[in-house]
């Protein structure tokens, strides 16, 4: 990773253009006209309270308003993360961008990109980041931006039909209002929720629906008003939590927790372990019964869960046993082999059908991109497709290639 230098001697343009230095060479920022509008807008002005190291720092949020329970409900997005959804948004001069979730940064960076025969519409769900865009923008001098404060599930028919629509807080579903709003040839940028894990998707119209130009994993504070997101999360014990939005997954949580407390096995599937990303898609949508396990620290450091659950990993669930992915050092694999740690009167069983999956995803799809997902809008057909997550407004159908 490129090193930013913050030393007090650094004024906010030398730290912005080591940003965009070091943007470029992760391969955040891939085009001229991105690269062009992170140096043009003072990031700085967009979070005065905050120190530049922070608002500088490649991959780390700013906080702007937490809820009761100090969570954040919004921040300034990390800058790679904005820069890999406006290099996926694809944004040309003259167009006409709605961006649901405000700050006022990533709208100004947009009208950059839109330049000044295009138009920018941020919407917001809350009056207090609205009014401090509005604030921050103007001060910045992107009076043009227009602010809204509306629920964005209802999109801003006003000034529809947009040629973008970047979502800005993690979705779990596509209302309507976001196709019917979008041009014919528009495009959706959404961190959208399937199966616990978010991913920035780039969505193209096709047909009635959309399917995906391109995804990328991404974390962001999740949609509040009439779009949040419809999961079952189960704490099995202090620091070990289940969640799922798959009907079909009983959660007994006290046999489930019991389970942890039976003789851990450990099966190996002999295939190599890399892209995780990709894998976790492929296993999340394949697996007969999936949920998301979490573990904390102290209990993967206490030997009872693997680190593989410090960010959530796909777990198959039955009634009274639990299996779950991770990995070891194997060089006949090249570099890591996948395996799977199993609970329960069932541990065989699940670890069975587990492996056959990580062996599958290793012969046939082990590449980056390798997948399209589709949103199939309006009621769920009698037979969902077999690797497919019903949602409110329609299906997350997804297939390999
Ligand atoms: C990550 S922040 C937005 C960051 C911003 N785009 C920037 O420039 O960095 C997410 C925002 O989404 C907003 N939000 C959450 N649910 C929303 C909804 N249903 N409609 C509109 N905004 C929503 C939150 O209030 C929060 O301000």
């Amino acid at each position: 990773m490129t090193a930013i230098d913050d030393s007090p001697v650094r004024d906010p343009d030398a730290l912005r253009a080591d940003m965009v230095r070091a943007l470029r060479d992760q391969d955040a920022i891939t085009s001229e006209p991105v690269a062009a509008a992170f140096t043009a807008v003072p990031r700085h002005r967009f979070a005065p309270e905050a120190p530049l190291s922070l608002v500088y720092d490649l991959h780390r949020t700013v906080p702007v308003k937490k809820d009761e329970h100090g969570l954040d409900i919004s921040v300034m997005s990390a800058a790679h993360l904005q820069a890999v959804m406006l290099e996926q948004a694809d944004v040309k001069p003259g167009m006409n961008v709605l961006e649901i979730g405000s700050g006022g940064y990533n709208a100004a960076l947009i009208q950059e990109l839109v330049g000044g025969e295009g138009a920018v519409t941020t919407v917001d769900i809350d009056r207090d980041i609205v009014d401090r865009a509005r604030r921050c923008l103007d001060d910045a001098g992107y009076d043009q931006v227009k602010t809204v404060l509306a629920d964005g599930e209802t999109g801003v028919p006003d000034g529809a039909p947009y040629d973008r629509i970047i979502v800005t807080a993690a979705a779990w579903d596509i209302p309507p209002s976001w196709i019917k709003g979008l041009d014919e040839k528009g495009r959706l940028v959404v961190p959208l929720t399937v199966r616990g894990t978010t991913r920035s998707i780039a969505f193209d119209r096709d047909g009635e629906g959309l399917a995906s130009h391109s995804y990328r994993l991404a974390r962001f504070v999740p949609m509040q008003g009439e779009g949040t997101a419809k999961e079952r999360k189960a704490m099995l014990r202090d620091g070990v939590a289940v969640q799922t939005d798959d009907e079909r997954v009983p959660f007994n949580t006290k046999a489930l927790n019991h389970a942890l407390d039976t003789p851990r096995r450990e099966f190996w599937s002999g295939a190599a372990y890399d892209l995780p990303d990709e894998l976790e898609l492929y296993l999340t949508l394949r697996l007969s019964s999936p949920a998301r396990l979490h573990a904390s620290m102290d209990i993967v450091d206490s030997g009872l869960v693997e680190a593989s659950a410090l960010l959530g990993v796909p777990a198959l669930v039955s009634e009274d046993s639990i299996a779950y992915r991770t990995r070891r050092e194997n060089e006949d694999t090249g570099g890591f082999e996948s395996g799977v740690v199993a609970h329960g009167p069932q541990a065989e069983a699940l670890a069975d059908e587990y492996l056959k999956l990580l062996r599958l995803w290793a012969q046939d799809h082990r590449r980056r991109g390798a997948a399209v997902i589709r949103f199939l809008p309006g009621p769920a057909p009698s037979a969902l497709p077999e690797t497919s997550v019903l949602k409110r407004h329609g299906v997350v159908a997804v297939s390999w290639h």
